[in-house]
């Protein structure tokens, strides 16, 4: 029986664990990603970048990669977005969450869009995430450099009149690899973990680059969806490599089982570090 992301979510919380919201970008992502969750049986976030949501539409439609890879274990997500007629899309489609990522409006903009982004997730059981103080680096697309800090008395306040189901803080986490780690300020997340409701979920974003302890830290004050990106098209790029170095035939069967195997190992270790 599927559990609704809520609930699944919710159990992680307790248990003082994360899951992950890996962005896929290819088949062989996708592949990986499922059949890790099915068979660790362990929810993982499949999570798509509005462009890349936007492209497998025009391709492929959304509903053939629903019926493909959302599974018992594999929930939908839609990162970063601010188009609200593109996120009732994924909601009606029956994604399990989006984000509407206001954070670069004023907060009573990014309270109005959330409150009309929430409403209509409700009526489809969609769970919706919100952002305050700004992720450096741009995703796919979306987002410029230069971060900015959550500031709690506007963290308290857009909870509050959102009901925002997973709650993003800019805490000097950066999409991208890190050049240093001395901008992470993970007391703005202990500080609201303590404010707020003891069962508020939190999500890390720009978890490529960063170390365990702060992981295990971020997870200790209610974090339980850690997104991870750069360091999966890496590892994807780097798989391809060695095969293309080490073979001179092409064979698309071969090549296809080294990146799916190659890429379930890396879901893997992340499920098995933190989720279990
Ligand atoms: P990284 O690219 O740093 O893993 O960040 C991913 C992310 O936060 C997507 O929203």
């Amino acid at each position: 029986m599927r559990k609704p992301l809520h609930t699944a979510l919710n159990e992680l919380r307790q248990k003082q664990k994360s899951t992950f919201a890996f962005n896929v970008q290819n088949f062989y992502q996708l592949e990986a990603c499922k059949i890790t969750a099915e068979k660790l049986k362990l929810p993982v976030i499949i999570q798509f970048s509005e462009r890349f949501l936007r492209f497998l539409e025009d391709k492929y439609s959304v509903k053939f990669i629903m019926e493909n890879f959302k599974s018992d274990y594999t929930y939908f997500h839609l990162d970063h977005c601010i188009d609200i007629d593109f996120i009732k899309f994924c909601i009606e489609a029956g994604f399990d969450s989006v984000m509407y990522d206001g954070s670069a409006f004023l907060i009573d903009e990014n309270i109005k869009n959330s409150l009309i982004v929430k409403e209509h997730a409700e009526k489809f059981n969609c769970l919706v995430e919100g952002e305050l103080g700004k992720v450096s680096g741009v995703e796919d697309g979306f987002g410029e450099e230069g971060s900015s800090y959550a500031e709690i008395q506007e963290i308290i306040r857009y909870v509050e009149e959102t009901k925002i189901d997973l709650m993003a803080l800019g805490i000097g986490n950066a999409h991208g690899f890190y050049e240093n780690l001395e901008g992470i300020d993970l007391s703005i997340l202990e500080e609201a973990s303590k404010k707020l409701h003891p069962e508020q979920l939190f999500v890390l974003h720009g978890g490529t680059g960063l170390p365990k302890e702060v992981i295990k830290e971020a997870i200790s004050y209610g974090v339980v969806k850690i997104n991870i990106s750069t360091q999966l098209k890496k590892e994807t790029i780097d798989i391809l490599k060695e095969f293309a170095t080490n073979n001179s035939l092409y064979n698309e069967i071969s090549y296809h089982t080294k990146m799916v195997e190659g890429l379930s190992n890396f879901f893997e270790q992340y499920l098995l570090e933190y989720t279990v």
